[in-house]
């Protein structure tokens, strides 16, 4: 199993740190939240600080954009340190296109959606990606409430991917926890977001090392 801690939930005052504990944990990824204060309330760090999360993190950065037009900024966030980027279904007019800017940047690419955006949406984008993400909290803030209809759109993602595209990875983010992980995955998914149920826990490279281990 993937496992992509989130940095949303970290101490930012000692971000190295938090970035060493991860260097030597079971996570293969390193998830950060690139929030924009339009396409949701929150903001949180852009380029300049990715650069500096690139300079001492020895794994993959899997970078979410939750921002409007990601378009504007793919090479910055290739320059910055990027191995994945993830752009919103909904944040996005020429999604085609974005798509494959990423990929001839040399970056892995990826889709989320929205709790509100059918999987039926992706059918004509989905042998293209690499990895979609289902949101399966609304994004803008770390710790909240997984919302169960995530599993049903998880088992329709994996069907469609068996059919044209079994390679995709399938990202589940936002309220995902020991307990609710097991079936996160029996659905169908292969990379597991995770910020409150990593940074919050007593022992943080522990609690990865059990959902990496699922
Ligand atoms: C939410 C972000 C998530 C967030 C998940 O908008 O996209 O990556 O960090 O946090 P938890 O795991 O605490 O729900
Ligand atoms: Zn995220």
């Amino acid at each position: 199993m993937i496992v992509s801690p989130s940095f949303l939930s970290c101490d930012f005052a000692n971000l190295q740190s938090e970035i060493e504990m991860l260097n030597n944990s079971d996570a293969q990824w390193m998830h950060c939240d690139i929030m924009d204060g339009l396409f949701v309330p929150n903001i949180t760090f852009g380029q300049p600080v990715l650069k500096w999360i690139r300079k001492h993190a020895k794994k993959t950065l899997d970078v979410h954009l939750m921002i409007v037009q990601p378009e504007r900024y793919l090479q910055s966030f290739k320059d910055a340190g990027a191995d994945i980027l993830t752009v919103q279904y909904e944040a996005c007019t020429h999604l085609h296109r974005t798509i494959h800017e990423i990929k001839n940047l040399g970056m892995k690419a990826g889709v989320a959606i929205n709790p509100h955006t059918s999987v039926n949406l992706l059918e004509d984008v989905i042998a293209d990606l690499d990895m979609v993400l289902v949101m399966s909290v609304n994004p803008g803030f770390g710790g909240q409430s997984f919302i169960e209809h995530s599993y049903e759109k998880i088992r329709k993602l994996r069907a469609l991917a068996n059919e044209r595209n079994p390679k995709l990875i399938i990202q589940v983010d936002g309220g995902v926890t020991l307990e609710n992980a097991p079936k996160l995955i029996e659905a169908g998914a292969t990379a597991l977001v995770a910020g409150n149920t990593v940074f919050n826990s007593e022992n943080p490279s522990a609690t990865i090392k059990k959902l990496a281990d699922l």
